[in-house]
């Protein structure tokens, strides 16, 4: 596990900070933390269930949970279910009793476990506000999630997997960093179309997929489209088979991936709408 000692520059003020909020008593009874214990502030909190679309509907699931306040607000002002795992026994036993004071306690509860340790898959929405290190290892974890799950993450990103959405956050009272700003990063978790897809000899695709990001080859009609690009939002799949000049996508399909089929809409170049409906060949 990463101490406090082994962190960089950033992360050692999120260390300082910690080590000035908990009192000498309760550090030295702490467990071997991966991240210090920092409360994301209220509004910030707001912002992260906003970005995620939080509701009634999701089952929210806070990594190293702190005093609890990210599921409590989840449930106060969605009415989502949740759950938040916390390797320090005092806090896991404050956020329950916030809970119940709260009157979500029937909604939102809280265990002492490892969060690399937690199964994720019951998760429609996970939060994180831990530490770029951890976030990393976490990754390889969150890609294997149902497509269409949200990670939202405080202030720290997952390396090259770009986010869906960023926001930016004035903090005035941080207690961290220079700028008083807090950063909020979505991903959606996507779903896997890499491979090769045809629907008989009208519409062949062969694409490469890097995290959410598309880009292969496309066969349509007899034409052929070397630099295809696209993306994937959970299973929605975007793609564009050839631009205009100004780059606006010129030919291109919309679509879903269901089941293992992938069902497109392709559109452009002045013809009707088809919908086509293409079968796995290949790819993993
Ligand atoms: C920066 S705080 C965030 C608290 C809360 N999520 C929030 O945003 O207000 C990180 C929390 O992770 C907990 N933690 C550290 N390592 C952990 C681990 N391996 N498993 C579970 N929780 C851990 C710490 O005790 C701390 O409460």
């Amino acid at each position: 596990m990463l101490g406090c000692s082994s962190m960089r520059l950033a992360p050692l003020l999120l260390c300082a900070a910690a080590a000035a909020a908990v009192p000498p008593a309760a550090a030295q009874a702490l467990p071997d933390l991966d991240v210090p214990f920092v409360t994301t502030p209220d509004h910030v909190v707001d912002a992260m269930l906003a970005l995620a679309g939080v509701t009634a509907r999701d089952f929210v699931l806070d990594l190293g949970s702190g005093d609890g306040r990210i599921v409590i607000t989840a449930a106060l002002k969605s009415g989502a279910r949740g759950m938040g795992v916390e390797i320090d026994p005092a806090l896991v036993k404050l956020s329950n009793e916030n809970a119940r004071k709260a009157g979500v306690a029937d909604r939102a509860r809280f265990v002492e476990q490892d969060l690399f340790a937690t199964d994720l898959a019951p998760a429609s929405v996970i939060t994180m506000y831990l530490l770029p290190d951890v976030n990393l290892k976490l990754r390889p974890e969150l890609l294997k999630l149902r497509p269409g799950t949200r990670i939202v993450s405080h202030d720290w990103d997952m390396g090259d997997w770009q986010p869906d959405a960023k926001v930016v956050l004035d903090v005035p009272d941080k207690k961290l960093g220079l700028d008083k700003k807090s950063t909020l990063l979505l991903w959606k978790i996507p779903a896997v179309v890499e491979g090769g897809w045809a629907s008989g000899k009208r519409l062949r695709l062969n694409l490469r997929q890097r995290y959410q990001m598309l880009e292969g080859e496309v066969l349509y009609r007899g034409q052929t489209y070397p630099a295809a690009s696209g993306r994937v939002d959970g299973t929605r799949v975007q793609l564009c088979f050839a631009q205009h000049d100004t780059g606006r996508c010129r030919l291109g399909a919309l679509g879903r991936l269901v089941g293992s089929e992938l069902q497109l809409l392709v559109d452009g170049a002045g013809r009707q709408q088809v919908t086509v409906i293409t079968r796995r060949n290949g790819g993993r």
